[in-house]
C-alpha cells in the first residue's frame, strides 16, 4: 500500500492511498457513526461496485445514473439531492464517489452543497480520475453546452485508489487517461518521462507494480502543482499543456475523440510551436510526437477546420483576459507559459496533425 498526503494552505488536507483491492478502505476512513451514500455510474455499478461492498462492513445507500458525460449536469445532481433528503442524510454523512470523473465531478459537487458541504470521499476507477480528476479539488456539471460550467472547489477527506479495478476499464479509456501520465511527464519530470518509455510494454499490459509505480509518480507531479497553486491563480496553468489546442479539437470533433486523446493532438500541436519559438529541437519535436504511439493515443487526424479550431482556442476560458497563455516546452520535464503564441504558428502546428489533404494529387 502506498500513502501520500495532499496539503492544501501548508496544511495536511487529505490522505491518498493507492493499494490492489479495497480491504484497507474501512480503516483508511472512520465511517462510524456516518451513513454513507455511494455514488456510481451503471457500468461501475456492475464492474466494481460489488468488489467495494464486500469490504465494506456496513450498510450503504447507493444512487446509480447513466454513464458518460451527458449525465453530468444538474438534472443528475438534483436527482441525487432528493434521494439524499428522502433517506434523511445529514451533515454528519458522507458521499462516496465511485467511479470515472463524471461521477467524481458530479457527486463532488453534490456534496459541496448539499446542507452547505457534506464529507466527500472520492474512489477513481478509470485511469483518468486516478491520476488527475480525483485530486485537486475541483467539482461541477456541465451546464447546456458549456462544460464544467457549474462548480464549485471542494477538497475530499480521502482518496482511495484500487489499481486492480483498472482491469475491467475498456483499453480505449485506459490509453485516455494515460494522456494526462504522459503530460505529467512532459511538463515536470524528464525522469518520469523516461520511466514511462522504459515501461512501455508493461503500462500498455497493466502490470500491477509498474501500475501502482506510474499513478504514485503522476499523483506526486500533480499534487505538488496543486499545492502549489489550489485555486489555479499561477503554477496549476502548466496542467493545460495539450488542453488549448486538445480542447478545440474536441469541441470541434466532440463525438470522435475521446479527452485524452484530443489532449495527445494538443501535446503535439504545443510542442511544435514550442519548436517553431526554437525553444525544442526538431529532433526534440519527432520524440515527444512518436512517444504516444505505442500507447494507442492519436498523433495525427483529418478535417480540421483551421478558423473554427483558432476560434475555439480564442474562447477557452483560460485566457486571462485578452491575451491567450499557452503551456509551450522548453525541453521535456521544463513547461514555460507563453503569452505570444500567434495565428500562424497554431496554423502551421495545426499542419502538423492534420493530413486530409496531404494525400491529394
Ligand atoms: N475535477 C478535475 O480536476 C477534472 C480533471 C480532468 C477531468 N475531469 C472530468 O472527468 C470527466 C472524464 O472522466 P473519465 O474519463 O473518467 O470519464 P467517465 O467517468 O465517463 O468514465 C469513462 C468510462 O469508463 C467507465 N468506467 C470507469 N471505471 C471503470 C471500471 N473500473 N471498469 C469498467 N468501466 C469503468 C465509465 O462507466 C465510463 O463509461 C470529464 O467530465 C472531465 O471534465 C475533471
Ligand atoms: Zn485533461
Amino acid at each position: 500500500m502506498k500513502r501520500l498526503t495532499v496539503n492544501f494552505d501548508e496544511r495536511p488536507c487529505y490522505d491518498i492511498v493507492i493499494d490492489r483491492d479495497f480491504a484497507a478502505l474501512k480503516d483508511s476512513f472512520d465511517f462510524r457513526g456516518h451513513r454513507v451514500m455511494i455514488v456510481t455510474d451503471e457500468n461501475v455499478k456492475k464492474a466494481v461496485l460489488p468488489l467495494l461492498l464486500s469490504e465494506l462492513p456496513f450498510e450503504t445507500e447507493v444512487f446509480s445514473f447513466a454513464p458518460g458525460e451527458g449525465s453530468k449536469n444538474l438534472d443528475t445532481v438534483k436527482e441525487l439531492y432528493r434521494v439524499l433528503i428522502e433517506k434523511h442524510f445529514t451533515r454528519s454523512d458522507v458521499i462516496l464517489a465511485l467511479g470515472g470523473g463524471v461521477t467524481g465531478d458530479l457527486a463532488a459537487f453534490a456534496a459541496s452543497t448539499y446542507l452547505r458541504g457534506i464529507s466527500c470521499v472520492q474512489v477513481p476507477t478509470s485511469l483518468l480520475s486516478m491520476v488527475d480528476s480525483s485530486i485537486g479539488g475541483k467539482t461541477g456539471v456541465d451546464f447546456d453546452e458549456y462544460k464544467n460550467m457549474i462548480g464549485a472547489f471542494y477538497m475530499p477527506k480521502l482518496v482511495y485508489i484500487n489499481t486492480s479495478v483498472l482491469d475491467t476499464l475498456p483499453d480505449r479509456e485506459y490509453f485516455n487517461g494515460f494522456a494526462e501520465v504522459m503530460k505529467h511527464g512532459l511538463i515536470k519530470s524528464e525522469s518520469f518521462y523516461r520511466f514511462l518509455l522504459d515501461n512501455m510494454y508493461e503500462i500498455c499490459e497493466k502490470d500491477p507494480g509498474i501500475l501502482s509505480e506510474m499513478i504514485e509518480q503522476s499523483l506526486m507531479i500533480k499534487k505538488e502543482v496543486v499545492e502549489q497553486d489550489p485555486l489555479e491563480q499561477g503554477e496549476r496553468m502548466l496542467l493545460n499543456f495539450g488542453h488549448t489546442i486538445g480542447h478545440a479539437i474536441e469541441r470541434f470533433k466532440g463525438f470522435e475523440l475521446l479527452h485524452g486523446e484530443c489532449v495527445a493532438l494538443g501535446a503535439v500541436a504545443a510542442a511544435h510551436i514550442s519548436y517553431q519559438k526554437g525553444l525544442l529541437s526538431m529532433d526534440e519535436f519527432y520524440e515527444i510526437r512518436d512517444m504516444f504511439v505505442p500507447f494507442c493515443l492519436p498523433i495525427s487526424t483529418e478535417f480540421l477546420d483551421y478558423e473554427k479550431i483558432l476560434e475555439n482556442v480564442r474562447s477557452d476560458k483560460k485566457m486571462d483576459g485578452k491575451t491567450l497563455r499557452f503551456v509551450l516546452l522548453k525541453r521535456v520535464g521544463k513547461a514555460v507559459i507563453s503569452t505570444d503564441v500567434t495565428d500562424e504558428e497554431i496554423r502551421k502546428a495545426l499542419d502538423e496533425i492534420n493530413f486530409d489533404e496531404k494525400w491529394e494529387d
